[in-house]
């Protein structure tokens, strides 16, 4: 199994910090914020993980993290060339997956409590995809589920009218086919190829699973969430549970 950190986008909401860097160099506690999921990959004992990230901002990050030997892993950086969205930068990882299930973690996504059970409930699942869901009190800001009794009936992203309050965090497994579904998936009206979309490809063929994510966690994209994200990684002193 291979991770690939997703670490491109403008930042825009967290600006004029992305004035100073990428945002996923700014201090969260007391390390950079890419750290956290890094260290999450490295806990579930991958050792293989591609940082995407823009033109810009390649050189800082090659300088901040290095080979990947402080985290005992190994790094391969590719660039995005546009912020096209979550799935386009994805598609950049076809040939390093080369056919090996991926977890993929949206770089400013923080959590304090190890993903290791939901991966190795990924790993049990041979195939298809498997997401974390999590709870939120704005669930406009998200990629929504509608669920049943035991599964998820569909994801919408950023909805208008929520069908649940359950969001669909910035942690994903998925197995190699995941990379024809978003060749498959359009723009969405904001322009962007969604994950959501390629993870309703998943349900359509009744392959995704999912777990509620338990411990805190926030994404950090906004300057709320970015100052939450910072207070519950300052509690753990950045060390995962
Ligand atoms: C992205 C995903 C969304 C997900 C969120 C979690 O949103 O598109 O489905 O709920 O990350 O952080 P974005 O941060 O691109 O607005």
């Amino acid at each position: 199994m291979k991770g690939v950190i997703l670490a491109g986008g403008k930042g825009t909401r967290l600006y004029p910090l992305t004035n100073i860097t990428n945002k996923h160099l700014l201090p969260v506690g007391k390390e950079p914020m890419i750290f956290n999921p890094i260290k999450q990959m490295v806990n579930c004992g991958i050792e293989e993980i591609l940082i995407v990230t823009s033109k810009e901002h390649m050189g800082e990050i090659v300088r901040v993290l290095g080979s990947g030997r402080d985290f005992g892993c190994n790094f391969t950086f590719k660039v995005q060339e546009e912020a096209l969205g979550v799935a386009n930068a994805l598609l950049l990882a076809e040939n390093f997956a080369n056919g090996e299930p991926i977890v993929v973690i949206l770089g400013d996504n923080i959590a304090t409590r190890s993903i290791k059970d939901y991966v190795d409930n990924f790993r049990n699942q041979h195939s298809g995809a498997r997401i974390l869901l999590r709870k939120v009190t704005d669930p406009e800001r998200y990629g929504i589920a509608a669920l049943d009794e035991r599964k998820i009936i569909s994801i919408e992203e950023k909805p208008n009218q929520p069908k649940s309050d359950y969001a669909v965090i910035g942690i994903y497994m998925y197995d190699h086919y995941i990379f024809d579904y978003i060749k498959q998936i359009k723009k969405s009206d904001r322009g962007e190829f969604e994950i959501s979309s390629a993870n309703n490809i998943y349900i359509e063929k009744s392959q995704l699973e999912y777990d509620v994510l338990e411990g805190e966690w926030t994404d950090a994209g906004t300057f709320e969430s970015y100052y939450y994200a910072n207070k519950i990684l300052m509690n753990i002193d950045n060390n995962i549970i």
